[in-house]
């Protein structure tokens, strides 16, 4: 789907939508507009005395008499004053989700200054575009025998408006943004026989066309290195391991003194559980439910999804991404229950269910990351437990940090692009519940609490000193019904998150 940007005017022809904001009052085109039409959208609200343009609220008036309109659609804004960039977002949703199933293959979007509203008209417009944008993915490949009437038609939305230029160039990072949730997207609805560690990989690979550096590790290196943790989990599989390390390399190098080389500042880094399919192993799971386990490559999703995103806008950042991509299976190969490993850290692990897998795949790839690249913070992502699901449902992510101004940063970018997160506690108290007789820590505590916090102090064994947060998003990578801007399956959770907390606090300005 495309968006556009035109000059502010009242269209003639096609399907235009106009705007209203509580209680019932249109927006100045809206207005001419139903002069035009002799009165037409003031009958038609008599004939509707509910819609009050209230969000959510619409009115349809098809083919109006004296003119060659095919369809008018006023749009709910509701109040001027919560008219913010997520209400636009949303605004812009539901104009796609209104018109897109109903035969049209365009529509013009009038957006008008509203008073009261803290937005110029050209950021009103951009952002109801990346709404419509955002709204109008879809994963429909294998559906082969796809009615034409059950497909969308809506391929283009032209937004008139006031200071285009600033619109299209505002909309430009947000059409990224876009491109890089959407890659997400396809990522986390590709079943596990499709996408597996190769192929994820080679999916990575891809982004190398638009600068950024991709390393792929095979077993041999990882064993090289030590990663005996990630490669426990991933023996019992047919399908090989990956590491895939992401670069790029967009802030400007920091001057150095005199005769002192420029230093590149010290990257930040994005890490990604990446299990393609999540049996549970020997610890085998239920099979009711199983297929969902496909998107246990969620965190991984997101990274490589961010790094695109990140690199389509050219960030001034220098930003690692480092994705563990392995399928943990049942089979005669398989690590068993009582296994002890031995990490990249050098730290053993006595592995007690082969369900919590994330954790160690997580704990060599945070190990890597941090000796290797000495990042400013490191932001892991994972579908790590069930247990976060029980604390937040599919409303917010779980928020694990060992530093509070990161901590703070990432909940402050969630709010702003609408990507929730609820901070919860680490402490002594949880980690000791890891300890092993056996090896330096189990890797579940045994117990029934606290899962995901056990869950997250384990992790917190391999990143040292370095500031560092995890996001537990096991309840919001996957949608099971619609919402404003992001249609039910793969929800990409955490693309919007993280590049704020970029753009915001780590690029060059
Ligand atoms: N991938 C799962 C967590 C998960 C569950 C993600 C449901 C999305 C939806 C993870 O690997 C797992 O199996 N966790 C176990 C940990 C337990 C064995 C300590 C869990 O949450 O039950
Ligand atoms: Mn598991
Ligand atoms: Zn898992």
């Amino acid at each position: 789907m495309k968006v556009s940007f035109s000059t502010h005017a009242l269209p003639e022809t096609g399907v235009v939508v106009v705007t209203a904001v509580e209680e019932g009052k249109l927006s100045a085109s809206a207005e001419a507009l139903d002069t035009r039409l002799d009165g037409a959208i003031t009958r038609a609200m008599k004939a509707a005395p509910r819609f009050k343009g209230k969000k959510d609220q619409s009115l349809t008036l098809l083919a109006p008499a004296g003119s060659k309109l095919e369809r008018v659609f006023v749009l709910g804004l509701g109040k001027a004053e919560d008219l913010d960039a997520l209400a636009l977002q949303a605004a812009g949703g539901k104009v796609y989700a209104s018109l897109a199933m109903r035969g049209h293959a365009a529509v013009q979007v009038v957006v008008d200054a509203v008073e009261g509203c803290a937005l110029a008209p050209a950021d009103m417009a951009a952002e109801i575009g990346f709404g419509a944008k955002l709204r109008s993915y879809r994963f429909d490949k294998y559906l082969t025998k796809q009615e034409k009437d059950d497909k969308p038609t809506l391929k283009a939305v032209e937004i008139l408006c006031d200071g285009t230029a600033a619109a299209r160039n505002r909309y430009k990072a947000l059409d990224k943004i876009a491109d890089g949730v959407f890659l997400t997207r396809d990522l986390v609805s590709e079943p596990a026989n499709i996408l597996y560690p190769e192929t994820l990989a080679k999916e990575a690979e891809k982004l190398a066309k638009l600068g950024i550096k991709v390393e792929v590790l095979h077993k041999a290196q990882m064993r090289k290195l030590g990663m005996g943790a990630l490669l426990g989990v991933a023996q019992g599989s047919a399908r090989d391991p990956r590491l895939v390390v992401m670069q790029w390399n967009g802030a400007p190098a920091a001057k150095g003194g005199k005769g002192k080389k420029a230093k590149a500042p010290a990257p930040v880094a994005f890490i990604g559980k990446g299990v393609t399919f999540d049996t549970g192993g020997i610890s085998i799971k239920p099979s009711a439910g199983m297929e969902d386990m496909k998107w246990d490559m969620g965190g991984a999703g997101v990274v490589i999804g961010l790094m695109k995103a990140l690199a389509g806008r050219k960030a001034k950042v220098n930003v690692v991404g480092v994705v563990g991509l392995v399928e943990n299976m049942p089979s005669g190969t398989a690590q068993r229950p009582g296994d002890i490993v031995t990490s990249m850290s050098g730290q053993t692990i006595e592995v007690l269910n082969t369900d919590a897998e994330g954790r160690l795949v997580l704990a060599d790839a945070l190990w890597y990351c941090k000796e290797k690249f000495k990042p400013q913070f490191m932001v892991d992502l994972a579908t790590l437990t069930g247990a976060i699901i029980i604390c937040l449902g599919s409303e917010k992510a779980g928020l694990f940090a060992n530093n509070d101004d990161l901590a703070k940063r990432i909940f402050d970018a969630g709010e702003a692009v609408g990507e929730g997160v609820w901070r919860m506690p680490l402490a002594d108290a949880y980690d000791k519940l890891l300890k092993s007789d056996a090896a330096d820590m189990k890797n579940i505590s045994g117990g029934r609490g606290a899962g995901s916090i056990t869950a997250a102090q384990f992790l917190q064994r391999f990143v040292d000193d370095t500031p560092w947060a995890h996001l537990d998003i096991a309840g919001v990578t996957w949608a099971a019904k619609d919402s404003a801007v992001v249609p039910k399956g793969g929800t990409a959770f955490g693309v919007r998150l993280l590049e704020r907390l970029v753009a915001e606090h780590y690029e060059t300005k």
